[in-house]
């Protein structure tokens, strides 16, 4: 498996020298919920990102390779995708290896140990079985004896929904130091001879460690939304309650990615700009604010579309979709991972994030980066 950021930057100053009261931050132990919230008095009004890191599989497949699995070009797929290749599994590699090998480097680039994560939140759609999750087998792996653990959905917005729950326990003096993960492996649950499905998707994982940092830095702003009329334009339809798993089932492939590509396509360059927008009001900016912009990494005209949309110059947007493909819940954090080595942003900056997919859903967020 590999990673792409390659040195572990000083932590950042302020994981040492927060306001947080110091009794919690060396405690071994957990607190009762309810000693937490009256302990602190002098809670942090935000959270910031103190670290990240990501992890791909090592198999690389082309468009090349595609060309022998399905009627299709490698002058299709780049000229209405931009995708090139993408990562996918080796046989008997979950989403769980992906994500505990995220969230090592995540932690080596915040300078913490697995003993300081209070919860840890792993945005997925694609488990490595439908329970426990991938948040449990992660914590067992990393040895993070005090964290509490869950799953969210929330497909490709998966992972910015997973900083706006993380941002809230932060925030309220629950917790302190939260880390939140997305990781798929699509591959898994792909129609491999449906040619307007399979090309688009690949495998991954990026991670986060967050933890309090001065009001008016780190997450400034999030709008989440759901539109779940739109469920049945991208879902995998059986293997849940409604149509459990059967021979059926699996001979008529319910058990595959379903999409209708040019409805989501028309949802997806809408949200992206209308969700940004409605963040940077929350956040009281504008998109000349926008430093660096990290969306989610599905298609090269949807991000092109949606960028213009929003009027950003393209030295201020992110891609890396030519070298993942779609990679759901990872996509945004392995692009954070890649435009902070190619130093894309600084300390400083303003990135705006953004995220789109099943559901549907969306996601956005506004932040500073403080390291
Ligand atoms: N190779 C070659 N031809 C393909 C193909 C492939 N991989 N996939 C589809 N085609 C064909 C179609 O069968 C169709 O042929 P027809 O006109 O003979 O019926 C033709 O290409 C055009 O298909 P169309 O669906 O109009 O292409 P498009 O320009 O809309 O691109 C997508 C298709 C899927 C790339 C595009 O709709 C898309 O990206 N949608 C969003 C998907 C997405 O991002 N989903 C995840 C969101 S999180």
């Amino acid at each position: 498996m590999t990673s792409s950021l390659k040195s572990a930057p000083e932590p950042r100053a302020l994981a040492r020298t927060s306001t947080w009261p110091a009794s919690r931050a060396s405690e071994s132990a957990p607190d009762s919920h309810s000693s937490l919230v009256t302990r602190h008095s002098s809670l942090p009004l935000s959270a910031g990102i103190y670290g990240i890191g990501s992890c791909v599989p090592d198999r690389v497949l082309t468009n090349a390779d595609l060309e022998k699995v399905v009627e299709t070009s490698d002058e299709w797929i780049l000229t209405r995708t931009g995708i090139s290749e993408r990562r996918i599994v080796a046989a008997g590699e979950a989403t769980s290896d992906l994500a505990t090998a995220a969230a090592r480097r995540a932690l080596e680039h915040a300078g913490l140990s697995p003993a300081d994560l209070d919860l840890i939140i792993v945005a997925t759609i694609t488990p490595d079985m439908p329970f426990p999750g991938v948040s449990n087998l992660v914590q067992d792996r990393l040895g993070a004896s005090r964290a509490a653990a869950f799953d969210l959905g929330a497909a490709c917005a998966g992972f910015i929904y997973g900083l706006a729950t993380a941002k809230q326990f932060i925030a309220n003096g629950f917790y302190r130091h939260v880390l939140v993960i997305g990781a798929d492996t699509l591959s898994s649950v792909v129609n491999w001879t449906d040619r307007g499905t399979c090309v688009l998707f690949g495998d991954g994982a990026g991670a986060a460690v967050l933890g309090p940092v001065p009001d008016g830095s780190g997450l400034l702003a999030f709008d989440l939304g759901s539109d779940g009329s739109g469920a049945e334009l991208l879902c995998v339809e059986a293997g849940g309650s409604r149509l459990p798993a059967s021979a059926e089932t699996v001979a008529n492939g319910q058990h595959t990615i379903r999409m209708n590509g040019a409805e989501v396509f028309k949802f997806a360059v809408r949200v992206m700009e209308e969700s940004t927008l409605r963040a940077l009001s929350l956040a009281g900016m504008t998109t000349a604010d926008i430093d660096c912009f990290i969306a989610h990494q599905a298609n090269i005209r949807i991000l092109d579309a949606a960028s213009k949309r929003l009027g950003l110059p393209a030295d201020r947007v992110f891609n890396n979709v030519h070298r993942y493909g779609n990679t759901s819940a990872a996509s945004v954090p392995i692009a954070m991972v890649e435009a902070l080595e190619e130093d894309r942003f600084k300390s400083g900056d303003t990135l705006a994030l953004v995220g789109f997919g099943a559901g549907l859903s969306w996601a956005s967020t506004i932040m500073t980066w403080t390291r």
